[in-house]
């Protein structure tokens, strides 16, 4: 019997569901910066080798992440046996002899034998890129370039506490703190802290005398916001209009 169930067909590939316990590899993938948990198949399964872009579900939490199914020939020429091994993005746990289930969702690429580890991880780097693309996991654009503002200790305050250190420290109020707030979190920003990171690098970028309240003219916060976090826009004048 075998533990796949074909859900539904995507690049040609059926999306096929595996699970297995986590078990002991080389420990080379933390080396190059990519963990990886080696499974131990309940059952077999029919998956041709190669790189594919998965969901993993760890108690009871959805996450994403890479799937190498194959001999790994980069690491050793003569190894016949096929490993499956999973990276999982933004997951940092041992997680030796847990369960994992594993939804196999597209093909990425063949194994391939790389010339180097080197050349294996610059590959790998542009598997996570194809694969976030594909899950739209791609980085907000506002966090393309780092902000970080010089207070980053109030972050963790409580809501109340938080909103009153911007009403007392920054000069706006509450309508104007959700307007940003909003602002931020339509760009993606769905954390909490990050937001506050983000919220407070603005606010001390726009700071002029300490205490003053602050006035947004008629154009308002958004182009102030677009202006701070995406680099000031080019006015077009009437001739190139
Ligand atoms: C996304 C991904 C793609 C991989 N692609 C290849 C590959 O094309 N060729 C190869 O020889 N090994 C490939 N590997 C296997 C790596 O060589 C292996 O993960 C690494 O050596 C770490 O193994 P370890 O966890 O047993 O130490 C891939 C691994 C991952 C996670």
């Amino acid at each position: 019997m075998h533990n796949f169930s074909i859900v539904e067909k995507s690049d040609s590939i059926p999306k096929t569901r595996i699970s297995g316990k986590v078990i002991h590899g080389n420990q080379i993938g933390r080396t190059i910066g990519f963990p990886t948990a080696n499974l131990l198949l309940h059952e077999e399964v029919f998956l041709p080798k190669g790189v594919y872009g998965v969901h993993v579900t760890y108690q009871n939490q959805l996450y994403y992440g890479l799937m190498n199914v194959g001999v790994r020939p980069t690491v050793n020429k003569e190894e016949i046996i096929i490993h499956y091994e999973v990276h999982i993005f933004d997951f940092d746990q041992m997680i030796y002899d847990e369960e994992l289930d594993v939804e196999v969702c597209h093909f990425v690429r063949e194994e391939q034998l790389f010339s180097s580890m080197k050349h294996l991880v610059l590959q790998i780097r542009k598997d996570v890129e194809t694969v976030q693309r594909v899950f739209h996991l791609e980085q907000p654009a506002i966090l393309k370039r780092e902000f970080k503002p010089s207070s980053e200790e109030y972050i963790h305050l409580t809501d109340l506490a938080f909103i009153q250190l911007c009403e007392g420290k920054h000069g706006i109020n509450r309508g104007v703190y959700n307007t940003i707030d909003n602002w931020i979190y339509n760009q993606g920003i769905k954390n909490i802290l990050e937001r506050r990171r983000l919220l407070l690098a603005f606010l001390e970028s726009i700071r002029d005398h300490e205490n003053s309240r602050k006035k947004f003219g008629p154009g308002g916060l958004r182009p102030k916001l677009e202006e701070f976090f995406f680099g000031k826009v080019e006015e077009k004048t009437a001739s190139n209009l």
